[in-house]
């Protein structure tokens, strides 16, 4: 995060807060959020584009206090879920500032945006127009998800862009779902929707999409929504997703786009989640052994499964003391019953890294609590956050009880 300072002990402190203290305090593994950071990301996306509205993807930091922060920053939020509805209930989000998306929405999922009155809902599919058609009340704003046909050129299991993946409707079928739209009095079609992957560094890729999407307006309509996926960097070295850059380019294509075919401009919705959020996280482990080339910690797949799923790689660090010692290429590995569940491949540690020691893993604020799970019985970690030397918090680490209390026997 960007208010991280190294002691000179060899301590990380982050907002003023010291790292082992909060390792100490709360346990591990342990998730941490940089306040400041995550509110001066939310700021800069609305800084770069004004004209547009900013929703915060719920699905990358599904905590309260992180959902509050981001409508205290003028965010708007996307969710996809009952819970991610919930969450933004609780933290005091009006449905006038939701949209909810999702391939498959349940009737709970319908049923708790429309209790909260989530403003827009997306359109996944043809069918399921005649269940919003039924469900909604007079006036619900809708829009469509169009497979826009941009790859992204990110990892396959996030890339959303494409023909044959499960999301959204194809440029064929979409005029009879704009039919099918304008034939329920209770749905007002307001805009079209696409998201083409996450972890997208490709700027391009943004204005093929609004291009794209432009050319498939059935005519005049006052939303597009270009959903998420701008990339974060994960160790150091790599490179912030250019935001200026994707402003200009957009901002430029939407109007060519639009004037070419004299269509009013409407109104852009962006969706970032990672972008905002990952850099303003780190996650807290405590070593429980060693091998040669290893080093075990007392989390692993269960708090980070991206390694597993996507190949991530990252770049934990050895905090809370000094060390002079030569470092060596080592694995840094979780607590759980599989070979590959694994935090990173090979790090430079320090040789005398030893049982007790707190190593630190940058960048872990979008999709990791997000996908937390269970496995191994393992209760899901806290999340803390951290401003101006002081401590929160947020999210309580599960107990073995919690998860006992639902097994009934
Ligand atoms: N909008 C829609 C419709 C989405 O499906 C997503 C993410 C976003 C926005 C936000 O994307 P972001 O800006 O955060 O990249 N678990 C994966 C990422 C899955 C993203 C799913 N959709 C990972 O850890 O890399």
């Amino acid at each position: 995060p960007e208010g991280t300072r190294v002691g000179p002990d060899g301590d990380l402190l982050v907002g003023g807060v010291s790292m082992s203290g909060v390792a100490a305090r709360f346990g591990t593994p342990c998730h941490v959020l940089d306040e400041p950071h995550a509110r001066a990301r939310a700021r800069e996306f609305r800084a770069a584009l004004p004209e547009a509205e900013v929703l915060f993807a719920g699905k990358s930091s599904p905590v309260r206090a992180v959902y509050r922060w981001m409508a205290e920053e003028g965010l708007s939020l996307d969710v996809c879920s009952a819970g991610e509805v919930e969450v933004a209930r609780a933290a005091g989000v009006p449905g006038a500032r939701v949209l909810l998306h999702g391939n498959a929405k349940t009737d709970d999922d319908l049923k708790a945006a429309l209790a909260h009155g989530v403003r827009r809902i997306v359109v996944d599919s043809p069918a399921e127009v005649d269940t919003l058609g039924a469900l909604c009340p007079a006036g619900q704003e809708v829009l469509i998800r169009v497979i826009p046909g941009v790859d992204a050129r990110t990892h396959r299991a996030i890339t959303t862009g494409v023909s044959g993946q499960k999301f959204g409707v194809a440029p064929e079928a979409l005029p009879a779902v704009v039919d099918r739209i304008a034939a329920h009095p209770n749905l007002r079609l307001v805009g079209l929707h696409c998201h083409i992957g996450s972890q997208v560094g490709r700027v391009a890729a943004y204005e093929e999409a609004v291009r794209r999407m432009v050319s498939l307006f059935p005519g005049p309509l006052t939303t597009l929504d270009l959903g998420g996926g701008f990339a974060a960097p994960y160790r150091p070295g790599e490179s912030t997703f250019d935001i200026t850059g994707l402003a200009n380019r957009v901002r430029i294509a939407l109007r060519q786009e639009c004037a070419a075919r004299r269509l009013p401009v409407p109104n852009l919705l962006i969706e970032p989640g990672r972008a905002v959020i990952a850099n303003a996280g780190l996650t807290l482990y405590r070593v429980v052994a060693v091998k040669p080339g290893f080093v075990a910690v007392d989390g692993g797949m269960s708090d980070n499964p991206r390694p597993s799923l996507y190949g991530a790689r990252y770049a934990p660090r050895l905090i809370g003391r000094a060390s002079g010692a030569r470092r060596v290429p080592t694995a840094v590995v979780g607590r759980h019953c599989e070979a590959g569940d694994l935090i990173a491949e090979d790090v430079a540690l320090p040789q005398d890294v030893h049982p007790g020691d707190v190593l630190a893993v940058p960048a872990t604020g979008a999709y990791h609590y997000a996908m937390a799970s269970n496995y191994n019985m393992t209760p899901r970690a806290a999340v803390v956050s951290v401003r101006d030397g002081q401590t929160d918090l947020r999210v309580r680490r599960e107990t073995i009880s919690d998860l006992l209390r639902r097994d009934l026997g």
